[in-house]
């Protein structure tokens, strides 16, 4: 877990501001590919080997809910070797789904191998309202027996059978769900479709992960999936996690909002286009090949317009890093997410920092400052953590960021690597906040 390892206390970003961020950064595993597929190895009749799998904190904590649910979980380095090794341990405490949503994503593999799950309701989370509906309904529909008791599901089924289900919801599809669902089709009886599916990349990797293991589906990065049920999943198989597009962008924004040039190495531009897109409307310079995306936004930026979206779209995980990015680009520009409408956490801290954002109801204004000024600020979850270290590092004199230990849910060694991009940026522990 490198920067968090030896922690006792709350940790704190000291970052010194006004440097543009210069050099190359390493992409890591996608955090949200690798979580859905380290879930669904509880599919798997043999072990497992994932590689490029991200040292993140949420990471840590999905292994501790698979040991939970009887899986032995070993780690070196990036590699994890997961492997069953009591299957009657068929649980998932809430202690551990509090903290992340995605544990949730091992109700649909447990019942599908093992006929039964008990997984708590995942909370409530700042970025707005995150019910699981939708994952319920398709295991209705798939033919599961369902109780809410005292904030767990409690499931069982003897065999999931196949079924059409549509993942449509108040606010578009449902990427968690969709792995949810596509994992327990894989040993159904019968053909599972998916309608309205997520196409984000992260499900494309959890399909092509699932193939490797002999499940058959077809369409996954399609909005319509078809997975017809065989009897069993093999294993023995090694899987190499895609790179994480979102740790891309961050990198990619950051060095648009301090005015520096980078070079982003081990991306997968194809994932990045509409990130891509929206940087160069600002003025920065971009250059992909296949694996790296070199940027130079040494010029002033303008405004923009943003709507984030469903993939292909602007990803609602970049919101609030655009956010920082647009405080201080020439003009006036609007924000909308979509996905998740209220997710404006981070929208108070930044104006701490000087930014000029007025929230008009289901968007936000934006009025580029010429520079942002140091101050003291909290990070509300991972991503708006991220958005107040971009506003940092732009910003004129020092930040504290408070509580960056929600960052470490999905950045590796954040500031390390940032501060080989040049920028001074230093972790401390408070013993109380
Ligand atoms: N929704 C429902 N009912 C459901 C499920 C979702 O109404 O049963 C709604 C949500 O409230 C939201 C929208 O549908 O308005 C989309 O939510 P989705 O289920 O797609 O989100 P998620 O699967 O829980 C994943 C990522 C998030 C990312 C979103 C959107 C993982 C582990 N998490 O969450 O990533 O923001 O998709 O792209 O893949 C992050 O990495 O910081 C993060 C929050």
């Amino acid at each position: 877990m490198g920067e968090a390892s030896m922690e006792r206390g709350t940790p704190i970003y000291r970052i010194r501001g006004g440097r543009p961020l210069q050099g190359e950064v390493e992409v890591s595993g996608a955090k949200n590919a690798a979580l859905p597929i380290m879930a669904s190895t509880i599919l798997a009749r043999r072990p497992v080997t994932l590689k490029r799998v991200p040292e993140v904190r949420d990471v840590q904590t999905l292994s501790t809910v698979l040991e939970e649910v009887g899986m032995r979980v070993e780690r070196a380095d990036c590699d994890l070797r997961i492997e069953t090794v009591d299957p009657d341990r068929c649980r998932a405490d809430r202690t551990w789904v509090r903290h992340m949503r995605a544990s949730f994503c091992v109700l649909g593999p447990l019942l599908a191998r093992r006929g039964q799950a008990v997984v708590a309701l995942p909370g409530g989370c700042k970025i707005g309202d995150r019910p699981v509906d939708i994952h319920l309904r398709g295991f209705e529909a798939m033919g599961a027996r369902l109780a809410l008791e005292d904030g767990y599901v409690s499931a069982r089924a003897e065999r999931l059978r196949g079924a059409t289900i549509d993942l449509a919801g108040p606010h578009g599809t449902t990427v968690t769900g969709t792995a949810n669902l596509m994992a327990a089709a894989t040993l159904a009886d019968g053909r599972t479709t998916l309608v309205n599916a997520a196409c984000e990349p992260e499900i494309v990797d959890l399909a092509r992960f699932l193939i490797s293991l002999g499940a058959k589906i077809d369409g996954a990065g399609r909005s319509v999936i078809t997975i017809d049920g065989v009897e069993r999943l093999g294993g023995e198989v090694t899987h190499r996690v895609i790179p994480d597009r979102i740790e891309a962008a961050t990198f990619l924004i950051a060095a648009t909002a301090t005015r520096g040039a980078i070079c982003v190495r081990g991306a997968d531009p194809s994932h990045l286009s509409a990130v891509i897109d929206l940087l160069q409307s600002t003025g920065a310079e971009i250059e992909v090949d296949q694996s790296s995306i070199r940027i130079d936004a040494t010029r002033p930026i303008r405004a923009v317009d943003v709507v984030a979206r469903p993939y292909p779209g602007v990803p609602t995980d970049m919101q609030a890093p655009i956010m920082a990015m647009l405080a201080t680009a020439a003009g006036e520009s609007i924000v909308r997410d979509e996905v998740f409408p209220d997710r404006f956490a981070h929208v108070p801290e930044l104006v701490k920092m000087g930014a000029n954002i007025e929230d008009i109801g289901d968007r936000v204004c934006i009025r580029g400052v010429q520079f942002l000024n140091g101050a003291q600020v909290t990070a509300p979850d991972l991503r708006a953590g991220a958005a107040l270290v971009i506003a940092a590092l732009a910003a004129q004199g020092d930040t504290v960021v408070r509580k960056v230990d929600r960052i470490d849910r999905g950045y590796r060694q954040f500031a390390k690597r940032l501060r080989q991009l040049g920028v001074q940026i230093d972790r401390e522990v408070r013993k109380s906040q």
